[in-house]
């Protein structure tokens, strides 16, 4: 428990106690060197290993209690760069291919560095920052080809974005007044459709939005991880006819496992005939549309009820910043829309926001995370974030050809956009050991510091997987993971074979 003193003199009015500092060229200077610190930490990153533990100096530090009194700023901000971030998982680093991790960028950090230092929200009042939201989200509107009564919403991530557009697809499908009676007033069972390859953020939406885990179907996928759209038809025709209530069937725009695209196309259509709401999770895959060379791949995105998908990903801007896009704008505030005395919008002044993303969305009060997009997309145009889309899909190809090449390496999936699962091959072992050995392969290449791909089961297999959403990466970077894949493979299974057990 944190022990408050008791012995405080009482404040005095004219104490005019404040938080900024006494003295503010000695904190500039502080501020300076941390800038420095942050430009370089990126310049360099290439030069440092992959991950490092996190230490035991920093261990003991960051499980100290809470403080009474206060340090100067200079000593807080040393063990902000000594301790902690110089201890992250990664992510920025060019072999950082864990997940789906977009990369950051140096324009990316100022633009946070200046919404924090002006302490802006976004979307709530008559400000340039509710402006600039709203710009980012007409760019997305016009790059999906939504129609101009669309509306979205800047989010924390696709997760969260995946929770709205399923809300107001649920709202918008049902004719019960689902909002106002709750899912008990709804006859028959809410039927949500996705492919057995979706992000388990749905399966959380599911939970979140009362319409129950066991009501969400997956739908088998073929031998490239898509889903099986007439398979689809017969699951919705088949809960009709036992009372359910088929209300949003969603597709991947780039599954999180292989990067496969839904036939989006197929699955609009039948959407369409069926009534239900489409929503795609775009997450990993929507925003390749920047690059008109992959654009065609995700044919039928446009038709699309609504839209999930992250800046944070494949636009490499600094966590945290996705967005979910509506295409029927009134039916997206009728979900999130709640009256509240002091709330209320005044012709002039503050407030006076006529199209407040607090009808567009669970959050009052938001970050400005939308001014690192619209720096980001400022910078570089959409003309270079393309280019390093194909960029991120040449190099996987690349990659591709040197596992299919290798003796002991096994491609384990297409690749059909910017994510590669492959496993090492233990040949002189028994099967049995495979995944074991690529296990302990994983937490070498991690531990080592060499390169940071993450993992997956595909078909009962684990395989190791890299998503590259990586704008620092270059070709030689790929070269080296395969070599130090089969060396390290090597080691362990040379290991494994004399009978010792390869954990170190
Ligand atoms: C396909 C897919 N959907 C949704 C998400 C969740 O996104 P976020 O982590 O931004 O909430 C992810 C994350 O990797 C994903 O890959």
């Amino acid at each position: 428990m944190v022990h408050l003193g008791t012995t405080q003199s009482p404040i005095d009015t004219e104490d005019n106690l404040t938080l900024d500092p006494e003295n503010w060229s000695a904190l500039r200077e502080v501020a300076h060197r941390a800038l420095d610190e942050a430009l370089d930490f990126q310049m360099s990153v290439r030069d440092k290993p992959v991950w490092r533990p996190v230490p035991e100096q920093t261990e003991a530090l960051l499980s100290s209690p809470a403080p009474s009194a206060g340090q100067d700023a200079e000593t807080v901000v040393e063990d902000m760069l000594r301790h902690i971030v110089s201890y992250p998982a990664g992510h920025a680093h060019p072999r950082f291919w864990g997940w789906v991790c977009g990369t950051g960028t140096p324009i990316g950090m100022l633009a946070d560095m200046l919404a924090a230092g002006v302490n802006a929200s976004s979307g709530t009042f008559n400000d340039a920052p509710s402006r600039v939201e709203a710009q980012v989200l007409r760019w997305m509107r016009d790059l999906f080809d939504f129609p101009e009564g669309a509306s979205g919403i800047v989010t924390s991530g696709a997760s969260v974005a995946n929770i709205i557009g399923m809300a107001v697809g649920r709202d918008a499908v049902l004719t019960e007044d689902v909002r106002g009676q709750g899912l008990g007033s709804v006859a028959g069972t809410p039927t949500v459709y996705a492919s057995e390859q979706v992000h388990s953020s749905v399966d959380k939406a599911m939970q979140l939005l009362g319409l129950g885990l066991k009501n969400l179907r997956k739908v088998p996928v073929d031998e490239a991880y898509r889903m099986r759209v007439d398979v689809l038809a017969t699951m919705i025709a088949e809960d009709r006819e036992a009372g359910c209530r088929p209300i949003v069937v969603i597709g991947n725009a780039g599954t999180v496992n292989t990067g496969a695209i839904d036939d989006l196309e197929a699955i609009a259509a039948l959407a369409r005939r069926e009534a239900l709401w489409f929503h795609v999770d775009g997450a990993i895959g929507a925003l390749a549309a920047i690059s008109p060379r992959l654009r065609p791949r995700l044919r039928g995105l446009s038709q699309a009820d609504s839209i999930a998908f992250d800046f944070h990903k494949w636009l490499y801007v600094p966590y945290e910043a996705g967005c979910v896009l509506i295409r029927d704008g009134e039916q997206h505030r009728r979900s999130f829309s709640a009256a509240a005395s002091y709330l209320e919008t005044p012709a002039r002044g503050i407030a006076a926001l006529a199209d407040s993303s607090n009808t567009r969305g669970p959050q009052l009060s938001r970050g400005f995370k939308a001014l690192k997009v619209w720096a980001q997309i400022r910078e570089f145009g959409f003309d270079r974030l393309g280019r390093l889309h194909d960029q991120n899909v040449a190099h996987v190809q690349h990659l591709a050809r040197l596992v299919d090449a290798a003796p002991g390496l096994e491609l384990m999936a297409p690749a059909p956009l910017n994510i590669l699962c492959f496993r090492y091959v233990p040949s002189s072992l028994p099967e049995t050991a495979w995944d074991a050995v690529n296990q302990e392969l994983l937490m070498r290449l991690q531990e080592d510091g060499i390169a940071a791909p993450s993992s997956t089961r595909l078909r009962g297999h684990f395989v190791l997987r890299v998503a590259n959403t990586n704008h620092r990466s270059r070709r030689e970077d790929f070269d080296l993971l395969v070599r130090e894949t089969l060396r390290l493979g090597g080691e362990i299974e040379a290991a494994w074979a004399a009978g010792e057990v390869p954990a170190r």
